[in-house]
């Protein structure tokens, strides 16, 4: 076996490529096709506190783990409230964590204006409190994902980062963009390489990381121990094996999306699993010549209907066409019978 490539705390991480955390989409059938491709950690979507303290909510499900086994397994969750995060920690510690994350990166207004996902960076004093508490009362790792600050003009970072290596965080993620940038501009992976300098802990860089090309810059730019994959590796779980899109051929993607599709079904039944897996299809065909199939898809009720109109997908798409080359020609055409769909 290959040795680790870094560790959190005392738990070994083999490999250097990481699905970020992406609600709507980081679920239990897409990481079991991304770990297949070498993920090194499984973060799950981000679930709020409040919904882990009173009954058992729909969202509970966004901690489930694939009944296979992933590890290391990170849960993440954002709240505002310190003894509230605690509590909503120790309740879900025992449910297959090995990593307790806390979201300080998200900038949707209604979760960074009151206080949580970025809106933690404004007050280091509640950072200090809950890495404190969660260090001291679980038996778990903890970690916390961040972005540069709030605005241009209040980047804090590298203070965050230190008030939770401070008071115990095992490692810290940086997504290089603020809060008001949301997801526009470059991210700034200089604020990445001196976040590396700066802590004792491991680091991982995230954002604009695209192609194999942009996985090697970016660690060999800050020196980090892990890249963060989100948008890019949507559709696209290769990215995650080093492997970049335009190099596969057809039939490695409609493979996958078969997986895929098994994974889906067998996690959420037919009808979610329907959607779940459409959703997804959307970012398969990205960029390709395949809108009518796209469209056919999301009209199946079924999954016979699916796998049906895979095998006629594959019919008329060869499987050894280049990706580049699905780009460049016009968009493959249903079958005539298949048109009422
Ligand atoms: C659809 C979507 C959902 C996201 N959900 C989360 C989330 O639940 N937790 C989190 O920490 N970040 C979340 N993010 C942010 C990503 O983890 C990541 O930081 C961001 O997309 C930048 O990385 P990228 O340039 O590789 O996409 C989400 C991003 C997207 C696009």
């Amino acid at each position: 076996m290959s040795l680790p490539s870094f560790f959190i705390r005392d738990l070994p991480v083999y490999g250097d490529t990481i699905l970020s955390p992406m609600a709507a989409y980081s679920d239990v059938p897409f990481r079991a096709i991304c770990r297949q491709f070498g993920a090194a950690l499984h973060y799950t979507e981000f679930v709020p506190t409040e919904a882990l303290l009173g009954d058992p909510n729909p969202l509970w499900r966004r901690l489930d783990v694939h009944p296979a086994g992933e590890h290391p397994m990170v849960f993440q969750i954002f709240g505002n409230d310190a003894q509230q995060i605690l509590r909503a920690a120790q309740r879900i510690e025992s449910w297959g964590a090995d990593i307790i994350d806390i979201n300080m990166g998200c900038s949707v207004p209604k979760v960074s204006e009151k206080g949580a996902g970025v809106g933690m960076m404004r007050q280091p004093k509640l950072v200090a409190e809950t890495f404190r508490l969660l260090s001291k009362h679980l038996t778990v790792a903890v970690t916390g994902k961040l972005r540069l600050g709030w605005d241009e003009a209040s980047q804090n970072y590298l203070e965050i980062a230190k008030i939770m290596v401070d008071n115990g965080a095992a490692l810290v993620a940086l997504h290089g963009r603020t809060r008001s940038q949301k997801y526009r501009g470059r991210a700034n992976w200089d604020a990445i390489a001196t976040l590396k300098q700066s802590v004792n802990v491991p680091v991982l860089g995230n954002g604009d990381v695209r192609t194999v090309a942009d996985i090697d810059r970016l660690k060999a730019y800050t020196n980090c121990d892990g890249v963060m994959i989100g948008r890019a590796a949507l559709g696209n779980p290769w990215l995650l094996a080093r492997v970049d899109r335009e190099q596969l051929m057809f039939g490695e993607i409609t493979a996958v999306i078969r997986q895929h599709l098994h994974e889906a079904i067998s996690y959420y039944g037919t009808q979610d699993g329907l959607e779940n897996i459409n959703r997804h299809l959307k970012k398969y065909f990205s960029g390709l010549a395949l809108k009518p199939f796209l469209r056919a898809f999301q009209a199946v009720q079924t999954v016979p209907e699916f796998e049906d109109l895979l095998g006629v997908m594959e019919t008329a798409v060869p499987s050894h066409l280049p990706i580049a080359e699905l780009r460049k020609v016009p968009h493959f055409e249903l079958p005539n019978h298949l048109h009422s769909c």
